[in-house]
């Protein structure tokens, strides 16, 4: 079985990623030098269901002590009323203020555990141990967590580095395929924004990892968080380089927004129309070859990500309505949308000079 370690270099606050198919069977093991008295493993219902027996077994084996605090799926329990049943279900367990929380599951766990981890009393460590394919390649690594307050998503969070991330691709085929290609788009987006050789190993491998072949799938996780890792390490608190992990994130969320957060379109789907219409804009400015562009569209196509707005179901959301959701996000400084535009494949930057025309034209062609 393939297995690969990437540490995120930041210092005193230095983790290690450990993917790998069956990863989950040494969680034991990497944790016991973490953990002290009683154990919280959040989960959420779907993923309880499959994964938490096996898990807690795991950690038994090892001698510790863990207790499950299982929460509802979806972006539901990413909220205030969320935090308030996971800090006080942890805070009932009088956790050790030098002990561990273990969250087991999605982005939304992921996100939230660690935020509440963040704040309880004044820090507590946790460990990433995520189930999605989304969350073993964005979510997990990096440190940002945070709820979701009426006004936005997640505009309440924090920077709370994990000690440790046990990223077990086995775990993803029980995942919902829908939910795995949305996953998907986060790990071409780590190609586009610049590895060309990765998106072309990706063009040859993608569809492989995606229809379970273990070795693809491990290459690609590992290779993403890497990058990911060393982005991290370079600027943690996103006051440069970081931004370029937010490609197609500008109209993704706007999509998002725009649709409801709701089933139409699910996160990793808003970011490949994304990004699929960053380079679209990229095209337009005079910036990207057409035809890199066309060859991202094409792949990400030939997997079964959507590439325009046109393939949303329901009613198509206007050009107006999504420049002022585009003008809602956080991704706004000194009332300037900034974007992440294309030189190339593998080769984005960051920008805060687009007209808007430019961007109104995009999204009524897209
Ligand atoms: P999610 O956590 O809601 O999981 C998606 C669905 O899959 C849920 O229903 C869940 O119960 C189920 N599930 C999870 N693992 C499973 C498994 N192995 N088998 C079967 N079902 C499983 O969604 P997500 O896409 O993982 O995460 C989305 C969240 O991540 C959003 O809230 C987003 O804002 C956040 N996010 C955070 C960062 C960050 O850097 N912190 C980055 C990207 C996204
Ligand atoms: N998902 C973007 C980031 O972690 O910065």
């Amino acid at each position: 079985m393939s297995s690969e370690t990437i540490t995120v270099g930041l210092g005193e606050r230095a983790y290690d990623i450990h993917v790998g198919a069956g990863a989950l069977a040494r969680a034991g093991d990497l944790l016991k030098p973490l953990a002290k008295g009683v154990v919280p493993v959040v989960t959420d219902e779907h993923v309880a269901r499959i994964h938490l027996q096996p898990l807690l077994d795991v950690l038994g084996k090892s001698g510790i002590t863990a207790r499950p605090i299982v929460m509802a799926p979806g972006e539901v329990s990413k909220s205030f009323a969320g935090l308030k049943k996971l800090s006080g279900a942890l805070l009932d367990m009088e956790i050790d203020r030098k002990g561990l929380v273990i969250a087991l599951g999605g982005g939304v766990i992921g996100d939230l555990t660690g935020f509440a981890a963040g704040v309880l009393k004044r820090g507590v460590a946790f460990a990433q141990l995520p189930t999605t394919l989304l969350a073993q390649v964005d979510s997990s690594v990096g440190g940002k967590t945070a709820i979701n307050a009426p006004q936005g998503k997640n505009l309440i969070g924090l920077f709370h580095q994990p000690r440790i991330v046990i990223a077990d691709t086995a775990l993803l085929s029980t995942l919902p395929k829908r939910e795995l290609l949305a996953g998907y788009a986060e790990v071409a987006k780590y190609g586009a924004l610049g590895d060309a050789q990765f998106f072309e190993w990706l063009e040859v491998n993608g569809a492989r990892a995606l229809a379970g072949n273990s070795a693809a799938m491990v290459k690609a996780v590992a290779h993403s968080c890497k990058m990911k890792a060393d982005i991290v390490a370079r600027d943690e608190r996103e006051t440069g380089e970081r931004a370029l992990l937010n490609l197609g994130h500008t109209f993704g969320h706007a999509l998002e927004a725009t649709t409801g957060f709701s089933d139409r379109l699910i996160h990793g789907e808003g970011v490949a129309i994304g990004m699929a219409l960053a380079f679209r804009l990229s095209v337009k400015l005079g910036l990207c070859a057409g035809q890199d562009a066309e060859r991202f569209i094409r792949h990400i196509k030939a997997v079964g990500l959507p590439a325009s707005i046109a393939g949303i179901p329901g009613s198509r959301p206007g050009t107006d309505e999504l420049v002022a959701a585009m003008a809602h996000d956080k991704k706004v400084t000194d009332g300037k949308l900034t974007f992440i535009l294309l030189k190339g494949l593998g080769q984005a930057f960051v920008t805060r000079d687009v007209p808007l025309d430019a961007v109104k034209l995009v999204l009524t062609e897209s």
